[in-house]
């Protein structure tokens, strides 16, 4: 039993972990552009859409850029994380996410999908798992990205279910933030220390637990 109706969750650093593939693609266009990149500047990019990601990235260059030339740095990487994530497979999916979406469609919730990424689409088919989600949102239909709520609100809506009858599963910080402010009860993957706002944070979904939220 649940006292939720549905689950929303994030995809990258939830379900799969892309954060690797997102590191060499953004590192590689960084240093084009003469910008250091490192993994600790990569943690904080966890949630970022590609346009608020290359920003933060673009911030340290030493001259100003023109939106075209952003829209085609971000195609430049985009198209390289293409060609990493082409490769990838069920065996990409992290320990415990099928069970997880077993479990809550076992217990008659409904399943949805919170990702910025307008990759997503692509990645559940890798990992063959696009027909456990009741609902997807496209993140190319999305004008806030998160910590805005938009992504989560428009996931409850199209499920039919309202935002407080929901539960979130969320990474990264600006994650968790977009849940709690959708007025969602949010489940935290990863460390209490930096997930301040979840309201129950594991270290990965082999521990998930519905019944326990
Ligand atoms: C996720 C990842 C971010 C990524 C974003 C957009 O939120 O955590 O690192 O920048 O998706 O991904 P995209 O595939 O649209 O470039
Ligand atoms: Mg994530």
């Amino acid at each position: 039993m649940s006292r939720f109706k549905a689950v929303i969750f994030d995809l990258d650093g939830v379900i799969t972990d892309t954060a690797h593939y997102h590191y060499l693609a953004w590192k590689q266009l960084a240093e084009s552009q003469g910008v250091h990149f490192d993994h600790e500047f990569n943690e904080g990019l966890k949630g970022i859409d590609r346009m608020g990601s290359l920003d933060l990235i673009l911030a340290s260059a030493t001259r100003s850029y023109t939106p075209e030339e952003k829209l085609a740095l971000a195609d430049v990487k985009n198209r390289h994380y293409q060609e990493l994530i082409a490769t990838m497979s069920s065996a990409d999916l992290l320990p415990g996410a099928v069970e997880a979406l077993d479990a809550v469609r076992a217990a008659g919730l409904r399943i949805g999908l919170a990702s910025v990424s307008k990759n997503a689409f692509t990645v559940l088919g890798r990992l063959g798992i696009t027909d456990k989600f009741d609902y997807v949102v496209d993140a190319a239909t999305i004008a806030r990205g998160k910590p805005d709520p938009e992504i989560f609100l428009r996931a409850a809506s199209e499920l039919g279910v309202a935002p407080a009858d929901c539960l979130g599963v969320e990474d990264a910080v600006a994650g968790v933030a977009s849940i709690k402010s959708a007025g969602m009860f949010a489940l935290g993957i990863g460390h209490p220390f930096v997930l301040t706002q979840a309201d129950v944070v594991i270290t990965s979904l082999k521990e998930f637990n519905l019944a326990a939220y």
